[in-house]
């Protein structure tokens, strides 16, 4: 099959699938049906629909999830008010590949397209290579490396390793950031650099993808 059918079909797939499967949070509503819990299991911001994993402890981590039979990259290009991001993830075959493997879970974190579109420079400039090659920076095949080496490094940067995500663990993004996250004041951040989650947009087989207010720090280590 080719490439172009097959995207187009896994879309249709994840666009019908979607007014099926209530992954779509409706805070209010969930958070009156919560029990209690132990904080450090607590979903961040907001409640999720009550799971059928506490009746069913035992599902095997090779058998279909207890709420869906979808993975994150079906769901991710199916939100609007992300949908920069989830293009950035297709471009990065490191994300892109993880993000369809059932066998890796993954917190991606979303900034919303405001939070992207607002940034002083595009994802995938870099100062650093203004101030070496100049204004043709990211003219030609070099300059394309270039760019999409800047943009894995902001894309890697949002994709956390580990699904379920307890508060106050700490991972290494893809990228090599360490980030937790925390609530405070009622509001939940990704830290170090408290950046606020607005939602759990959706839990799917190999995860969950949180929306950002902001984006995180994205800057190119020295070595
Ligand atoms: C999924 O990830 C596992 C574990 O890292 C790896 O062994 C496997 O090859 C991956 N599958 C695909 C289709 O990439
Ligand atoms: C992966 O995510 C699923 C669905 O949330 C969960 O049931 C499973 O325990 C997770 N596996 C790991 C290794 O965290």
């Amino acid at each position: 099959m080719k490439p172009v059918t097959l995207l187009a079909s896994s879309l249709l797939v994840a666009t019908a699938s979607a007014q099926l499967i209530p992954f779509f949070t409706k805070p209010r509503l969930a958070a009156q049906n919560q029990q209690p819990m132990d904080p450090n299991m607590a979903n961040p911001g907001i409640a999720l629909p009550p799971s059928s994993d506490s009746s069913n402890p035992t599902t095997p981590s090779n058998g279909p999830p207890p709420n869906s039979n979808l993975c994150l990259n079906d769901v991710l290009g199916s939100q609007k008010q992300i949908n920069i991001f989830a293009g950035f993830t297709r471009d990065v075959s490191s994300v892109s590949d993880r993000l369809d493997n059932t066998s890796m879970n993954t917190t991606i974190l979303a900034p919303l397209n405001s939070a992207i579109a607002s940034l002083s420079r595009k994802p995938w400039e870099d100062p650093e290579d203004y101030s070496a090659f100049g204004t043709s920076a990211y003219q030609g095949q070099a300059g394309e490396d270039r760019a999409s080496g800047n943009l894995r490094r902001f894309t890697e940067a949002h994709v956390v390793p580990a699904s379920p995500w307890k508060a106050g663990e700490k991972w290494n993004s893809v990228g090599g950031n360490e980030v937790w996250w925390e609530v405070k004041d009622g509001v939940t951040m990704v830290m170090p650099g408290s950046v606020e989650v607005e939602k759990v947009a959706s839990r799917v087989a190999n995860g969950e993808v949180w929306v950002l207010k902001g984006v995180l720090n994205y800057a190119r280590k020295n070595e």
